[in-house]
């Protein structure tokens, strides 16, 4: 078929795209060399130390189980030199797979919980956001989330925190963990006064649970993008609100095949959202926990919808879209996604 791209070419076009990651959390970023590093320092923390056993500690029976052992490895992250760690460890990674921009959700409350002087944790997200931009060439924005789990007192520390400090690149406000349980509507005041104060709403909504989630994100906490969303696909009312809305979906196939949502990326719901019209764009989530990437993601997903390359290269241009990012940059960075296609004519045959 025409423009359909496989193999070596698909995989090469994919890497050619500039790219922009919507949806990756700090410590789900942390490479594995790096994890195992942090663990032999804090054997108590019950992360292992040996390749093959964090290999089992990162296959998961559901997303509770995620949760728990995401907690752990965050309970290993104790000081400034750890946070420029991760963030430099990011933007290394992102640099490899020519993705120039990422928004990084970072979870203040675990990190002070845990121990780390909230100083530590601003000079960490600092120095590395400067390291990633000097030394890699990669944009960094941050989006400071609210830990679910741990209910409204976490929501209010979360927003004062985040309006007292609001260092430089913090762009948005997010609630992360789970959502059985954890109604969406209770934090509302606190995304009210985050979006008041001009940070952007991007709370977790639809990744374990149902359209009602999507709907409460919506209604309740004034979402502009949704992590996740894929919960939105069974209610066709609102899969033509966010069409129609705009309102763009951090899709994350191979992370919510990991966590047990759907059973490969063909059962998952992402063309029935793009066959709907949803904004969709494609992420990582935890990465090296999911065995994932960004270019991976976009391979996957071509492959198993049998994607032409103007349509591969639509999602990079909705990524750039739904971005936090000057208008100038959106420009610039779409401009350099369609010169690539331009470059072969055989891909828009
Ligand atoms: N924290 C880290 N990864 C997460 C996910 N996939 N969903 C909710 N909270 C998270
Ligand atoms: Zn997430």
């Amino acid at each position: 078929m025409p423009g359909i791209l496989t193999g070596t070419a698909l995989r090469a076009f994919v890497h050619a795209l500039p790219k922009v990651e919507l949806h990756v959390h700090l410590v789900g970023s942390a490479s594995l060399p790096t994890v195992l590093e942090l663990a032999r320092r804090r054997p108590s923390a019950g992360v292992p130390t040996e390749p093959s056993e964090l290999a089992e500690f990162f296959t998961f029976r559901d997303f509770p189980h995620f949760l728990r052992n995401y907690l752990a490895v965050t309970s290993l992250v104790r000081d400034a030199r750890d946070i420029h760690t991760l963030v430099t460890g990011l933007a290394a990674d992102l640099a490899a797979q020519n993705a120039r921009y990422a928004e990084v959700t970072v979870t203040p409350y675990n990190h002070v919980l845990d121990g780390m002087p909230s100083d530590d944790l601003l000079t960490g997200l600092a120095t590395g956001r400067a390291a990633a931009r000097a030394d890699h060439g990669v944009e960094l924005a941050w989006c400071f989330d609210i830990p679910g789990e741990k209910g409204v007192v976490a929501g209010r520390e979360t927003v004062v925190f985040a309006l007292r400090e609001r260092p430089e690149g913090l762009v948005s406000f997010g609630l992360g963990g789970p959502e059985v349980g954890v109604g969406r509507a209770q934090f509302a005041p606190f995304f009210t006064a985050a979006r008041e104060a001009g940070l952007h709403s991007v709370p977790h909504a639809g990744e374990t649970t149902g359209p009602a989630t999507v709907w409460s994100a919506v209604h309740d906490l004034g979402a502009e993008r949704i992590g996740h969303g894929v919960g939105a696909h069974t209610d066709p009312a609102l899969l033509e609100y966010l069409a129609v809305q705009r309102i763009p979906l951090e899709v994350c196939p191979t992370s919510n095949v990991r966590t047990g949502q759907f059973a490969s990326i063909a059962a998952h719901p992402v063309r029935r959202l793009l066959d709907h019209g949803v904004l969709v764009t494609l992420n990582t989530d935890d990465p090296p926990m999911f065995g994932a990437t960004l270019d991976g993601e976009y391979v996957a997903v071509a492959e198993t919808l049998r994607l032409t390359a103007a349509e591969i290269a639509l999602l990079a241009k909705n990524a750039v879209e739904a971005a936090f990012l000057p208008s100038a940059d959106k420009t610039a960075l779409t401009a350099e996604i369609e010169e690539i296609l331009l470059q072969d004519p055989e891909l828009l045959a």
